[in-house]
């Protein structure tokens, strides 16, 4: 039986610690990416961690016919994970219609390519976005899905359904949906990590960029948050154990162990940490004052959100193993790596 697995996106940031989890499991990989986030140095990060070079396609997916030709290609798939998507959520609000086209053409494509198979096995990158401000914490996979307050977020919950409508007319594809809360951190080896274009607007990468002196200072935004610090409270999962979690997810598909064959898992941690937490975690790990101040609010953050990961520890047999001073650390690994290649 094949053993091999699309992985697009898989030169970004968590497909490349999935492509590597992949691997160390015996899975041959074959990745899609048109390196519009990405480099290919991330190729060799992950053969140096692995040994084994994974096939690579410079492809965009929005180009229908070479997606098709791709599929003529590769026949013999056992399963499709699906990572590549643009996901800056400021930038999707001034520019709608790049997120839907890029989000939602490049699955719709894939998806067709899969309804044309006696069986397929399909993973798609969604997020706790899906939920906006839950009424009820942790979160569970039941809590309703909010209005999405950008198209990001709303190409997310489009994604979630346009894949549980294929699914109920095509009974040969077996599809999970991962609900990633807030992934951080790097390989432990340095070899692979983020690698934020521009200044990052995500809590992690702003921190290890201050601390290594790119960035005066970080603005923590709000500080009176009905919270127990009066800052935001998110679940911050490393991305080693999001990278397992596919291969946990695709291992159930791939053995026919589903109730259903759509299902949706959160992945996170189950604890929810502040931004002053945060700060003090990396401050812990790394031995540096991290310089911060408060700032306003920032536009369309909620309060608070961690996962109830019942249903993926019980289901999947999936328990995140690390916790966000392990993540800080290897994130701040990282950062001094990329320090030392750009001297
Ligand atoms: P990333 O930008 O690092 O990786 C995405 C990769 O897809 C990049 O290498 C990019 O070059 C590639 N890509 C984008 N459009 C493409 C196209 N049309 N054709 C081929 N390749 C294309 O992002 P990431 O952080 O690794 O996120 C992966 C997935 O997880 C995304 O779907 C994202 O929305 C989702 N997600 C991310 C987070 C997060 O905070 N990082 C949280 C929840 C969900
Ligand atoms: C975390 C906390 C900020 C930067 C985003 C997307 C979400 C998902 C994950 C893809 C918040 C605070 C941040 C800074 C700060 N992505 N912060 N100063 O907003 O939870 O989620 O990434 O699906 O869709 O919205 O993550 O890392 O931006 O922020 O104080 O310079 O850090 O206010 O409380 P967020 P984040």
């Amino acid at each position: 039986m094949s053993k091999k697995i699309l992985v697009t996106g898989g030169l970004g940031y968590i497909g490349s610690h999935t492509v590597v989890a992949l691997q160390e499991k015996g899975f041959e990989v074959v990745i899609i990416d048109n390196l519009s986030n990405s480099s290919l140095d991330v190729l060799g990060g992950i053969t140096k961690i692995t040994k084994i070079s994974p096939e690579f396609e410079n492809l965009d997916l929005r180009e229908k016919q070479d997606v098709n030709r791709f599929f003529e290609k590769y026949s013999d798939l056992a399963g499709v994970i699906h990572f590549a998507a643009s996901k800056a959520v400021g930038e999707s609000v001034q520019n709608p219609l790049l997120y839907y086209e890029n989000n939602i053409n490049t699955l719709v494509y894939l998806l067709q390519q899969l309804k044309e198979k006696k069986s397929s096995n399909f993973i798609f990158s969604s997020s706790c976005t899906v939920y906006g401000q839950a009424d009820e914490l942790p979160i569970t996979e039941n809590a309703p899905v909010k209005r999405a307050e950008s198209p990001y977020g709303n190409t997310k919950q489009i994604g979630e359904e346009i894949i549980a409508d294929t699914c109920k007319v095509v009974p040969g594809l077996r599809a999970i949906s991962l609900r990633y809360f807030n992934p951080i951190g790097a390989h432990p080896s340095a070899q692979i990590g983020e690698l934020p274009i521009g200044t990052p607007q995500n809590l992690v990468p702003f921190i290890t960029q201050t601390a290594a002196g790119k960035r005066e200072q970080l603005s923590v935004f709000g500080k009176d948050y009905p919270t127990p610090d009066g800052t935001c409270i998110r679940d911050y999962i490393h991305v080693m154990d999001l990278a397992r979690a596919h291969v946990v997810a695709l291992e159930r598909l791939l053995d026919g162990e589903q109730q259903d064959n759509y299902e949706v898992f959160n992945l996170g941690t189950g604890k929810g940490n502040s931004v002053l937490e945060a700060i003090q975690a990396f401050e812990k790990v790394s031995g540096k004052k991290l310089p911060y101040s408060f700032a306003e609010r920032r536009e369309g953050d909620i309060t608070s959100a961690y996962a109830d990961t019942h249903k993926a520890n019980k289901v999947l047999n999936w328990k995140a193993e690390y916790n966000i001073e392990d993540a800080m650390a290897s994130a701040w690994k990282w950062q001094q790596k990329l320090e030392e290649k750009e001297q």
